[in-house]
């Protein structure tokens, strides 16, 4: 879904019946974590939500995230493919703790949307609050 023209992209959207937020709209990076999801649940018939929500959530983050969740959304930060400036910050976060990296990707997210004057989508902002207070916890 990720490589999708965006014109197809939308297009899917619409056969899934995916609404999309302003924010979400604004953010084209977004829209293959919600399409991977539905084309899952929809063409591969896997209804287990605990893997709809890991794939519909690897982009965002968001509050409450289960292990699974956790664990796709570092994982596709710092997968051997990724070449991004800080991604061995980020593995090196990874190989200390899960949360660890887990604070280092959304920081790494926020920081990037903010200097390119992008919206943050408030999954994110909700992950990183909840992961940022569960830090400072231990
Ligand atoms: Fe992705």
């Amino acid at each position: 879904m990720k490589d999708m023209d965006p014109e197809e992209q939308l297009k899917r959207m619409t056969r899934y019946d995916i609404i999309l937020t302003e924010v979400e709209r604004s953010g084209q990076k977004l829209w293959h974590a919600m399409l991977g999801a539905a084309y899952v649940e929809n063409e591969l018939h896997i209804d287990d939500p605990e893997i709809l929500n890991a794939i519909r959530y690897h982009t965002t983050g968001r509050a409450h995230m289960t292990l699974l969740e956790k664990v796709l959304f570092v994982a596709d930060f710092t997968s051997s493919d990724r070449d991004y400036p800080g991604v061995e910050d980020i593995r090196k976060a990874a190989r200390k703790s899960l949360l660890e990296a887990m604070l280092s990707g959304m920081t790494y997210t926020i920081q990037d949307l903010t200097e390119r004057r992008l919206a943050i989508h408030p999954d994110t902002i909700a992950a990183y609050n909840e992961a940022v207070l569960e830090a400072r916890a231990i």
